[in-house]
């Protein structure tokens, strides 16, 4: 595991991105795999400005998303695909139909996970992945318990979870209950990760994850077992490393 610290977001942010605009020059058609929350925006703005300088093109990619919520309208301004959307995909040359979400509104979310899956494993795999951490160690939004689910499936969000993504929303009862999430097994058979996280908050959670036993009750800690990790943290998340 590759853990770098950074005194300056914008060095984090430059280097992120480069990593990323580096596969897309050498590999036109790669696959992303994207993350919503606050961690990974200044790589995506950073990406846009490459983009707009002409350093970079997405014309010929296509992306995964990790997760989205159950039953929230899609245009709703929380919905991971807006979110997306906005912060990445309408500033860039991606192709909006090779751009992949899981849908929150199907209406067997089950068979939609299936069908997602199967999506990701026909595409893939995955070239880069990018994931932000929970403050209780999820990824996505795999959660900690005594099981954890290898594929893409619905899973019921945790109270802290909940509180976290209450930020976004009017009131914590307007925070859906239920999400959709790559499992750990999908999201570890990327070729490559790319962990974010920012912030004295996630201190002590990079810790138990990258330096502590490797268990369900800190989805984030099977990264460990993966041989192609790159950490990106600034300087509050990384001072106990
Ligand atoms: C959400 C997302 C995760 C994300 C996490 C952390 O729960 N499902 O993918 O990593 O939040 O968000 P942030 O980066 O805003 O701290």
């Amino acid at each position: 595991m590759n853990i770098w610290t950074f005194d300056q977001e914008k060095d984090l942010n430059t280097t992120g991105a480069g990593l990323i605009a580096a596969l897309l020059q050498s590999k036109p058609k790669a696959v992303l795999g994207l993350a919503t929350g606050s961690s990974p925006v200044g790589i995506y703005n950073e990406l846009i400005d490459m983009y707009r300088r002409g350093l970079v093109s997405f014309a010929n990619a296509s992306s995964f998303n990790l997760d989205e919520y159950v039953g929230l309208p899609v245009d709703h301004s929380e919905s991971y695909r807006s979110f997306m959307n906005e912060k990445l995909f309408k500033h860039v040359d991606i192709k909006l139909e090779n751009t992949h979400v899981p849908d929150g509104n199907a209406p067997d979310p089950d068979a939609e996970c299936a069908h997602y899956e199967q999506l990701v494993n026909d595409h893939g795999p995955v070239d880069i992945q990018l994931l932000g951490i929970g403050h209780n160690g999820h990824i996505g939004f795999n959660e900690p318990g005594a099981n954890l689910t290898g594929g893409t499936h619905v899973v019921d969000l945790k109270e802290e979870t909940l509180k976290a993504n209450a930020r976004f929303f009017p009131s914590f009862d307007d925070v859906p209950k239920q999400a959709m999430t790559m499992g750990v097994a999908s999201i570890l058979k990327a070729k490559q990760i790319l962990l974010v996280a920012r912030g004295e908050d996630k201190a002590e959670i990079i810790r138990t994850a990258l330096r502590g036993p490797i268990t369900t009750e800190c989805p984030a800690s099977l990264l460990q077992c993966h041989p192609n990790v790159i950490v990106l943290l600034d300087r509050g998340a990384g001072r106990f490393m």
